[in-house]
């Protein structure tokens, strides 16, 4: 069944606001209003995740110098980066790919130096794929950045057998072949796996398979991927993550929640992926990544807001099958995909990150709170010098992103308690594109503090935004990241353009006040 219309009807009602009102100016200040004695679901910190793969300098350059490297590095991996996502709490890395992970051989990337095998990596530009950086390289990154781990095995194009060795090789604590062999290239303990992800996007790079058939496919790469580490039982059992919504088709997801509520003793999944991307116009032009006007601005985040209904639907779709909700969804690719930089490799999806980056990476971490009963885990695509990157590098420079700086504005909110919201957004227009103006979300963290997210989508207009809280005699603090224009942003020559600045509300007569600039995300405390 097609879920076209469902999705449709639902992103009318989540976006579109009505160009009557649009028409009218819109001087009220905007109201929030929470129910503090209220309490959502918790935030999983895991909707904080990265992702990271074999594609373009994302790993080689991006993560790996290699141990012989003028830059500081320690066993290979560059210092300055692992300590930029130590900064922003990582709390899981999903590796080797994306359409990369489909072609990935984890033989190829074990054992000394000189035996890795080199490839072309066929998914990204045919260049030489080393396998310098393997599954120990992986797993020494995430340790030093204090992640877990998302490994995909191959579906596509490898074989149950060698995603089951695989596991193996990784996780067995008794003195197996395959431990010994990890062992003996320096690994004795079992490593922890926290994310297996079966396969990705199979009904395109990953083999073009149709639902049915991945389904046949995933439940033999769910029953005999094991995880034989002894520590991960119970609550730290690995999640195994089967293939779901490619943004515009919901077969995958039908299919696989299907064959769950059927599923026999032998197989399980404990997750299903949507991939989301945003495009600013459309897969064959996409726009630029920097150097544009409100235009390129005001479709971007038209396109951006599609994700509320597409986690929507998929979820519509999931509580048909699951309505105690014992799958999560994880969203573990999304981000901004715009034209690469000119004069780039065009398969090495190289792109500027600008503030308007931040303004989208804020209203979907936003979307995702919002859906934290069942949305456990999102992965941005993707963590260095790749899309929408929280890292750029540049031989031995390193600069942070504007949506580098959304994710350490909202480390407050990992693993916090969500609290209801509700808002009048107001509008924000330009042409025929008509959105919402304002966005927010409010939580309690574990030492029960009240933090607010607040969005201003209007490139030109601040806004004036109260929040009654009747009894307090404190204000707020935190940071606003703004910009003077919304393609401004950081680079080699001026890495500090874009940064978090001091930010507070004011408390007048029980209400709490925030001149909240235009094109801001701002991150407070309230006292
Ligand atoms: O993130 C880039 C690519 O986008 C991934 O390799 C693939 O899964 C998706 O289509």
């Amino acid at each position: 069944m097609s879920l076209r219309p469902l999705l449709a009807a639902t992103l009318a009602m989540a976006m579109v606001v009505s160009t009557a009102q649009a028409q009218t100016a819109d001087p009220a200040p905007v109201v929030v209003r929470i129910a503090p004695e209220k309490t959502g679901p918790t935030i999983d910190r895991n909707i904080f995740g990265q992702f990271t793969e074999h594609l373009g300098t994302g790993i080689y350059g991006g993560v790996w110098v290699g141990p012989d490297s003028p830059i500081p590095n320690v066993r290979g991996i560059r210092s300055d980066v692992v300590a930029a996502l130590r900064a922003i709490r990582v709390p899981n890395v999903r590796w080797p790919g994306g359409c990369f992970a489909d072609e990935y051989h984890w033989r190829d990337g074990i054992g000394p130096a000189s035996t890795r095998v080199s490839r072309l990596n066929a998914s990204w530009g045919n260049v030489i794929e080393p396998n310098t950086f393997g599954t120990h390289e992986f797993m020494d990154f995430a340790d030093q950045v204090g992640a877990d781990v998302f490994l995909s095995v191959n579906v596509g194009s490898g074989t149950v057998q060698e995603a089951a060795d695989w596991l193996e090789y990784l996780t067995a604590d008794q003195p197996t072949t395959l431990a010994q062999e990890r062992a003996a290239n320096g690994h004795p303990a079992p490593y922890r796996i926290k994310y297996l992800g079966l396969g990705n996007e199979n009904w395109g790079c990953g083999g073009a398979m149709s639902a049915e058939h991945y389904v046949e496919e995933m439940k033999q790469f769910a029953h005999y991927s094991r995880n034989l580490n002894p520590a991960q039982t119970g609550p730290n059992a690995m999640q195994r993550i089967a293939v779901g919504w490619d943004s515009g088709d919901a077969d995958y997801t039908e299919a696989v929640m299907k064959a769950w509520k059927d599923k026999v003793w032998s197989w399980d999944i404990e997750g299903l992926s949507l991939h989301g991307y945003t495009i600013p116009n459309s897969w064959e032009a996409k726009g630029p990544s920097v150097g544009f006007g409100e235009d390129e601005y005001a479709k971007a985040i038209r396109a951006t807001l599609k994700m509320e209904g597409w986690i929507t639907a998929q979820t519509a779709i999931m509580d048909r099958y699951d309505p105690d909700k014992k799958v999560p969804l994880f969203v573990d690719e999304w981000g901004l995909w715009a034209d690469p930089t000119p004069g780039s490799n065009p398969g090495f999806l190289q792109q500027q990150n600008t503030l308007r980056d931040a303004v989208i990476a804020a209203l979907n971490l936003n979307i995702f709170m919002r859906h934290a009963d069942r949305v456990k885990g999102t992965n941005i695509a993707q963590m260095a010098n790749v899309l929408q990157a929280m890292i750029l590098t540049d031989g031995d420079r390193m600069v942070l992103t504007p949506t580098y700086h959304v994710y350490e504005l909202y480390v407050p909110f990992q693993d916090a308690t969500l609290v209801p919201l509700s808002l009048n957004k107001g509008v924000y227009a330009f042409g025929d594109i008509v959105l919402p103006r304002m966005d927010a979300v409010a939580a309690r963290d574990k030492d029960g503090a009240l933090w607010l997210s607040l969005v201003n989508v209007d490139p030109d207009r601040p806004v004036t935004l109260t929040l009654p809280l009747p009894g307090s005699t404190a204000g707020a603090r935190g940071q606003v990241l703004t910009a003077p224009a919304v393609d401004s942003h950081n680079s080699f020559d001026r890495p500090h353009a874009v940064e978090p600045a001091a930010f507070a509300g004011r408390i007048e007569n029980g209400v709490l006040v925030f001149e909240l600039p235009a094109r801001s995300v701002a991150v407070v405390k309230v006292q």
